[in-house]
């Protein structure tokens, strides 16, 4: 039985008193949380000791969008995975798209950061996608697999979650066919040695489209931008009716 998880990635947005605002008006919807899947929510690290206080008992899990490889040393502006874990976090996106566009992250970073996730007891989110013009050219699944092949080597699948973020559909209200997105993940599970990791859809996931994205037989959650901003659209989210 595959864990679905609903994971929020407010990239860089919300200052801590923004973050602490967002937390009260999430809080009324809090009750009407199923207990059968998974919430995360991945903030900016200024956001995190503040959240780790205010959810510690809730049900909602905190993540992080980036660690890095090494447990400390002389990287200036990085954060290590044991930092991390001391504030309760528990998940922590790795690869992301924008991380890859502009900040030169490759896939033999995103594994270095993979493994030092998971030594740490850090459960990374792993992201992959195709852009536009490689969709165009009929290359999705190639860019996908090579990710994924360059990304998991000699990563443990039993403390993973993978996204699948067509780049062209974040942030550009263009949601993946579901149909499309299920096939996509098919493929990428596939690829694994543990079927039972859970693949998320990512890109422009809202509370109109979530339904219909999670009822696909092989999407195991969402990892939401722009819509995890607001506490009624996240809850209404994370409320997803399958
Ligand atoms: O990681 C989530 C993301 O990249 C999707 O963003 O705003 O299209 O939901 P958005």
């Amino acid at each position: 039985m595959r864990k679905i998880v609903i994971a929020g990635n407010w990239k860089m947005y919300k200052t801590q008193a923004e973050a602490m605002e967002f937390l009260q008006g999430l809080m009324p919807h809090l009750n009407e949380m199923a207990d059968d899947r998974e919430v995360v929510l991945c903030v900016p690290f200024t956001a995190l000791v503040s959240l780790s206080q205010s959810l510690h008992g809730s049900l909602i899990r905190l993540g992080a969008q980036n660690v890095h490889w090494e447990t400390s040393g002389a990287y200036t502006g990085e954060i290590a995975a044991p930092m991390l874990t001391e504030l309760g976090v528990r998940y922590v996106i790795v690869g992301h798209s924008e991380r890859r566009q502009y900040f030169g992250e490759t896939d033999a970073t995103v594994n270095l950061r993979l493994h030092a996730a998971q030594a740490a007891g850090l459960t990374p989110i792993l992201c992959v996608g195709e852009t536009k013009q490689q969709r165009d050219s009929g290359e999705t699944e190639s860019v996908i697999l090579s990710q994924l092949e360059g990304a998991l080597s000699a990563i443990d699948q039993t403390n993973l979650v993978i996204a699948y973020e067509p780049i062209w559909a974040i942030g550009t209200g263009e949601t993946c066919q579901s149909s499309e997105a299920n096939r996509v993940i098919g493929l990428i599970r596939a690829q694994l040695t543990n079927p039972d990791v859970p693949i998320q859809y990512g890109g422009s996931v809202k509370p109109d489209n979530i339904d219909e994205i999670i009822q696909q037989p092989e999407i195991d959650g969402a990892l939401v931008g722009g819509a995890s901003l607001q506490p009624d659209s996240f809850a209404r989210i994370v409320n997803f009716v399958a």
